[in-house]
């Protein structure tokens, strides 16, 4: 039987087993930006919009979300996913998938059905994790200063 994978609110102890996954991930460790994202996330935003996942007792990833009213010329309010990593050693256990879904039932607890998140093109491996949850190129297209 598989070892289930427990969804939980993110807390300010989470700071250091955040920074660790994005440190194994990217190779840059912020630990001053975390402390300051997860500040925001405990005091303005909705509590069941920032995510821990636990497994073996030990937190194995994160989401960062948002919800957004109104944005962008958008009806209704839209649920954002900001981020969500993974420890590189707990990958490909369902560990990502059980973090979007506890979102996107949250979200829809609280009246939302749009979920929406923004990927790089050039970000092959996020671009086939999120196809793979259930979600399709939307009709949002993105523009930057040039
Ligand atoms: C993408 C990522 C979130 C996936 O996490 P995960 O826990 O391994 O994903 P899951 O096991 O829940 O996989 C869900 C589905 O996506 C697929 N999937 C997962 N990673 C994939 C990848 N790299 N490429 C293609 N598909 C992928 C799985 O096969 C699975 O599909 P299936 O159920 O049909 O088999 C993880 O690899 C990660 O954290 N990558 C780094 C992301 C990043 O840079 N974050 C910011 C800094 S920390």
């Amino acid at each position: 039987m598989s070892k289930s994978i427990y969804i939980r609110a993110l807390h300010a102890e989470d700071l250091a087993a955040i920074v660790d996954i994005e440190d194994r991930t990217t190779g840059i460790a912020r630990p001053e930006y975390w402390k300051e994202r997860i500040e925001l996330s405990e005091s303005v935003r909705p509590h069941w919009a920032s995510l821990i996942a636990e497994l073996d007792n030990r937190v194995v990833g994160f989401l960062f979300g948002k919800r957004g009213e109104l944005e962008f010329g958008l009806p209704g309010t839209i649920a954002w996913i900001e981020i969500i990593g993974v420890h590189p050693a707990y990958r490909h256990k369902g560990v990502a998938r059980e973090l979007v879904e506890q979102f996107t039932s949250s979200a829809g607890d609280h009246g939302i059905k749009n979920i929406f998140t923004l990927v790089s093109k050039d970000n092959k491996e996020m671009e086939n994790f999120f196809a793979k949850v259930g979600f399709a190129e939307g009709k949002l297209v993105h523009f930057q200063k040039i």
